[in-house]
């Protein structure tokens, strides 16, 4: 994750306005930054490794004209937090700044590198402006360059594009990476987020996935993901910050939902060399990855995060896994292998029990690796190692975006764990590296389903008792969502394996029951569905099945395939 700051600016200087708004994203990465602006037309950039005062250090050495720019506070995935790697990336026509993943940037840079041009750094994103200058090459205007620039990249991103010699131009682009307009008076801005722009207007815009903004001082003019132009509502912001940073959301947990794309993303590259399509792991203080055996060990959310992850390590490493809940772990003094090492999955990393289940393992000799959200908790500090999850603050109190930003570390986990065994290939590895840099667009694409899914709920609303279902790793997923649905809706769930259906909770099955069953296109879909027969015999309504197959589509299956897949329901609903 990554901070973005556009200025479309009348008479005041761009770059001190830049950093102002960059110190408001600095939350969103901190280990570089850097700015341009277009000084008599030309564009001058200043960068700096480390934190945002290097930047201010540098712009007082170097100051920089300019009534307009764009800024950018990083977070490193493509590339160590050099001044070199920091954005804004440019060549002498145009200069962008980007958050989010480029998946095929290794393609289109080969093809750009072919067609003449030199790159700069070891980013994923300078691919973005060579394109651009490419386009306007072949005679394209400067909103086409930009447009069909973004139309060639797969991934998740937020951009925003400068262009020399263009004084009443910025463009913004969005998928998956949330990017908002702000709506000055005679100026006009972009943001990560409302914050950014907070410190220039009130007036914000929040684009949608696929948008396009072309921003002049005049308007902004909105093209959407089918190249239509589209009304995007303008808010104004007259209360406080917590209204701002909730901007179009209802409320923070929906908020917090539409951040996966980013934050899994953000967790993923923490871990991910996408040159190399391998994983990099810090640097884990004695923790032997080429161990006999693990324990994974949290409490509601984390300790089903870490159950996924027992069928990932147990499948995919080889490694022989115990998971438990940190209540029960503590008090009953397990033994452990003598080739072992423990890992501690929480959000706050201040959960008593999971804290006093670290402790036991240090004072029977066994190393501890905390998979921690937040920086400097007590887990983050007491553990030998760690592997932090990007996920930012999270505020509502259903863990939503915190589960699958432990789920991002813990697959990484995973495949270091299995290359650290010698149960995975080089190959084997550069192909699972690669499914993970896909996890962003794929969340992006299943977060599309947000009105199938309000009619689901409105059908399960006057439910007594939900049932989840799941095999192998969506198993724990199934015990998740019965999880979410208690905390949030107070009707009754329970997840169970699909397979134990039979063994007595199929008595509860009758035509007033919904039934969830999470049922991805795996080696176990077929058993899945033979379980989801035996509900539908008893009457039971299967309410959903979703089924995001990256081997087999890389995408969300469509309705037809859908259908295909589940033919014994019909259409599934
Ligand atoms: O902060 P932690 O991850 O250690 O918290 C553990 C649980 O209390 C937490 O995961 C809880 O189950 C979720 N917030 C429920 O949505």
């Amino acid at each position: 994750m990554c901070g973005i700051i556009g200025i479309l600016g009348a008479s005041a200087p761009a770059a001190p306005r830049l950093v102002e708004a960059l110190r408001r994203l600095e939350y969103r990465g901190y280990d570089s930054a850097g700015v341009a602006t277009l000084e008599n037309g030309a564009i001058e950039r200043r960068r700096a490794a480390g934190k945002l005062a290097n930047l201010e250090t540098e712009l007082g050495a170097h100051p920089l004209a300019g009534v307009s720019g764009i800024g950018h506070t990083r977070w490193a995935t493509h590339g160590a937090p050099t001044t070199g790697n920091a954005h804004p990336h440019a060549t002498d026509k145009v200069a962008i700044v980007h958050n989010g993943i480029i998946e095929n940037f290794r393609s289109l840079r080969e093809e750009l590198i072919k067609a003449g041009h030199s790159f700069a750094s070891e980013t994923d994103s300078e691919v973005i402006a060579h394109l651009i200058d490419e386009n306007l090459k072949s005679g394209q205007s400067h909103e086409q360059a930009a447009i069909a620039a973004v139309r060639r990249l797969d991934g998740a991103f937020g951009i925003a594009v400068l262009f020399a010699g263009e004084e009443d131009i910025l463009i913004g682009a969005r998928k998956g990476s949330p990017l908002a307009v702000g709506l000055g008076d005679g100026e006009m801005y972009l943001g990560s987020d409302a914050i950014a722009v907070s410190p220039f207007t009130t007036r914000v815009m929040f684009l949608e996935e696929g948008d396009i903004a072309v921003l002049s001082h005049a308007k902004v003019k909105v093209l959407d993901a089918n190249g239509m132009l589209a009304e995007r509502q303008v808010h104004t912001f007259a209360g406080g910050v917590a209204a701002v940073e909730k901007g179009n959301f209802r409320h923070f947990m929906q908020k917090e939902i539409y951040e996966q794309p980013e934050t899994t993303g953000r967790t993923i590259m923490r871990y991910v060399n996408a040159f190399e399509e391998r994983i990099e792991m810090p640097d884990l203080d004695g923790v032997d990855l080429g161990a006999d055996s693990a324990i994974v060990i949290g409490c509601g959310t984390a300790h089903y995060a870490g159950r996924v992850a027992e069928y990932w390590l147990e499948q995919i490493a080889g490694l022989a896994v115990e998971t438990d809940i940190a209540s029960e772990f503590r008090y009953r003094k397990p033994a452990f292998g003598k080739k072992s090492f423990s890992v501690f999955v929480s959000q706050s990393g201040e959960t008593a029990d999971t804290l006093a289940a670290l402790r036991y393992c240090k004072e029977q000799g066994l190393k501890t690796l905390a998979v921690v959200n937040v920086p400097e908790s007590t887990i983050w500090r007491e553990a030998d190692a760690r592997l932090p999850t990007l996920a930012g603050p999270e505020i509502g109190v259903a863990s939503t975006k915190a589960f699958t930003a432990q789920l991002s570390a813990l697959a990484a986990l995973t495949i270091a764990v299995g290359r650290a065994r010698g149960a995975l290939s080089s190959q084997e590895e550069a192909r699972l590296a690669h499914a993970l840099m896909e996890t962003p667009r794929l969340i992006t694409d299943a977060l599309k389903s947000e009105p199938e899914i309000e009619a689901i709920a409105q059908t399960l609303q006057h439910a007594r008792d939900v049932l989840y279902l799941g095999r192998g790793a969506s198993y724990p997923v199934a015990l998740e969502g019965a999880l979410k649905l208690k905390e949030i809706s107070y009707i009754h769930a329970e997840g169970y394996a699909a397979g134990e259906l039979k063994h007595g909770p199929i008595a509860l099955i009758d035509e007033e029951t919904p039934v969830v069953v999470v049922a991805p296109h795996d080696a176990l879909f077929e058993k899945t569905l033979s379980n989801m027969q035996e509900v539908a015999a008893r009457g039971g309504k299967v309410q959903h099945a979703e089924a995001f197959e990256i081997c087999e589509y890389g995408r969300r299956p469509n309705k037809e395939e859908l259908g295909k897949l589940f033919p014994f329901f019909g259409e599934t609903k």
